[in-house]
C-alpha cells in the first residue's frame, strides 16, 4: 500500500511543477560546463555527490580571502567574523529544517559523521545487553555498520524491517518489530540505491507509542524535498552538504534539545569545555558540546550559502522539476529492451537504478563516461539491497534540478548503444 503521508509527499512536489527556466539554472553552475572526452558533461550522478552553485563558490572564496581565521577564540575583527558567518549558517540550517533553536542543529563533516555522533553520543549511554535498534532493509552502510557495533559492544540486537519486490517497507513487519526492547529507529528517508520515498512521518509516529527516539537519515531527503524536523517529529535528523550543493567536509546532525543534552560527547578537545583540570572537566552548553576541535568553518559557511540559494530558486520547484524528470527518465530508460529497473516504489524522489541483461553495470558506467555522462555503477554502500535483488550492482542515474530532459535522452540514446555494442 502506498501510505497516506508517501501520496501527499508525492502530489505536492508533482503540483508545483510551473515552469522552470532550467537553462537559466544551469549557469549558476561552473561546472556543468565543461565536455567530458569531448562530449558535454551530463552529470547524473547527484546521489553521490552534487555540483556547487558559483555564489556558494564565492561565499568560500570570501571566507579565504577576507575572514579566514579560528571561530570561537578570538577577540580580534578576523574572529568575530568567522564566528558571525559560521553561527550564521547554523541559523539558515535551523531554519531550513525548521528546528526550534539553533543549538539543535550541530556540524558534522555528513551524514556518516552525524550517525557515528549518535552512535557513541546517544547509543553508547543508553542502549545496553538485550536491548534492540530497528533499522530497514534499504539502509545505507553508514545506517547500518555503526549500529552493528554498537550491538557488538554491548550485546544489543539488530531487527530490520523487510521490504517488497518494488523496494517499499514493509510496514506492518515495522509495527510487529516495535516492542518494550526497542531503543531507537534509524531510518532513511529516502533510498540512495532505489529512490524509494519512506513515510518517516507515520513511522516516527509508530515508534513514539512506545517511546522509541527515531534518527532519520536524510542525506538523499534534505537536497530534494523541504523538510520540517518539527512536523515530522523526528527526535533525530542528519544530512551531507555535498549532497546539496555545498562543499564536502559541511553537515548537520540535528536532534532535539532534550536529547542533545543527556548525551555524551562524541569526541573530546578544545572549544568543547566550559573548564577544564586535570581532575574534571565541564562540558560546554549545546552546540559546542558536540563539536570539539576547529570544524570546517569554510564549508559550513558554504552550506549556509547553498541554502540561501536553494531558498532562491524555490525548493518546490526545483522538486517538481525533478520528479518530472524522474518520470521521463522511467519512462525512457523502461521502454529499452533488456533494461530493468531496481526500485519501483510508488514514491520515489531523483534515483533510477537499473540493469541491463548480460551487461555488467560496470562496462555500464565505463561507456557512459566515454559520452560523457557521469552515472554511478556499483552497489552505492547499500550491499543489502543489492542482495536482496539479487544483483551484483546496479548502473545509477539520479538527478538534480539543473539536469534536462535532453540529457535523459542523451542517457537513453548511450544505453540503448551500449546493447548494441554487447548484441
Ligand atoms: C542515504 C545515504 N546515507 C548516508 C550516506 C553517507 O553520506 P556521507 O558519505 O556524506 O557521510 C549516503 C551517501 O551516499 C547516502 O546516500
Amino acid at each position: 500500500m502506498l501510505t497516506a503521508e508517501a501520496t501527499s509527499i508525492q502530489e505536492s512536489i508533482q503540483a508545483t511543477g510551473a515552469a522552470w527556466d532550467v537553462e537559466r539554472i544551469r549557469a549558476d553552475f561552473p561546472v556543468l560546463r565543461q565536455t567530458v572526452n569531448g562530449k558535454p558533461l551530463v552529470y547524473l550522478d547527484n546521489g553521490a555527490s552534487s555540483q556547487v552553485p558559483q555564489v556558494v563558490i564565492d561565499r568560500g572564496s570570501l571566507y579565504l580571502e577576507q575572514e579566514h581565521s579560528n571561530i570561537h577564540r578570538g577577540v580580534h575583527y578576523l574572529s568575530q567574523k568567522a564566528t558571525t558567518a559560521y553561527e550564521g549558517a547554523r541559523e539558515k540550517v535551523k531554519r531550513f529544517i525548521n528546528a526550534r533553536e539553533a543549538k539543535e542543529c550541530i556540524f558534522v563533516r555528513g551524514t556518516t559523521e552525524g550517525i557515528n555522533l549518535v552512535m557513541h553520543g546517544y547509543g553508547r549511554k543508553f542502549i545496553g545487553n538485550g536491548d534492540e535498534i530497528i533499522i530497514s532493509a534499504m539502509e545505507h552502510h553508514s545506517n547500518i555498520v555503526p549500529w552493528q557495533m554498537l550491538c557488538e559492544e554491548k550485546g544489543a540486537q539488530l531487527r530490520v524491517i523487510p521490504m517488497n519486490d518494488a523496494g517499499e517497507l514493509l510496514l506492518d513487519q515495522y509495527d510487529a518489530l516495535l516492542n518494550e526492547r526497542t531503543k531507537l529507529v534509524a531510518v532513511m528517508h529516502v533510498s540512495n540505491a532505489l529512490g524509494t520515498i519512506n513515510p518517516v512521518g507515520e513511522m516516527i509516529e509508530q515508534a513514539h507509542k512506545y517511546g522509541v527516539p527515531v534518527l532519520i537519515d536524510g542525506a538523499q531527503s534534505a537536497p530534494h524535498m523541504p523538510i520540517d524536523v518539527q512536523d515530522l517529529d523526528c527526535d533525530f535528523y542528519t544530512f551531507s552538504g555535498h549532497k546539496m550543493f555545498a562543499p564536502t567536509g559541511s553537515g548537520v546532525i540535528y536532534g532535539k534539545a532534550a536529547l542533545l543534552e543527556q548525551m555524551n560527547p562524541f569526541q573530546g578537545g578544545g572549544d568543547m569545555i566550559k573548564s577544564v583540570t586535570f581532575e574534571k572537566t565541564i562540558y560546554a552548553d549545546l552546540p559546542n558540546k558536540l563539536e570539539a576541535g576547529t570544524p570546517a568553518i569554510a564549508s559550513q559557511i558554504g552550506l549556509g550559502a547553498a541554502i540561501d540559494y536553494l531558498n532562491s530558486i524555490g525548493r518546490e520547484q526545483a522538486a517538481a522539476h525533478e520528479q518530472e524528470l524522474l518520470r521521463y527518465a522511467t519512462e525512457r530508460i523502461s521502454a529499452i529492451e533488456g533494461v530493468h529497473i531496481i526500485g519501483t516504489a510508488r514514491a520515489k524522489a531523483s534515483v533510477l537504478s537499473f540493469i541491463i541483461d548480460d551487461i555488467h553495470p560496470h562496462d555500464i558506467g565505463t561507456i557512459l563516461d566515454q559520452e560523457g555522462i557521469a552515472v554511478r555503477a556499483g552497489h552505492h554502500c547499500a550491499q543489502p539491497v543489492m542482495q536482496r535483488f539479487n544483483v551484483p550492482a546496479t548502473a545509477r542515474a539520479s538527478f538534480a534540478f539543473y539536469n534536462t530532459r535532453e540529457e535523459i535522452d542523451v542517457l537513453a540514446r548511450t544505453v540503448e548503444k551500449v546493447i548494441e555494442m554487447f548484441s
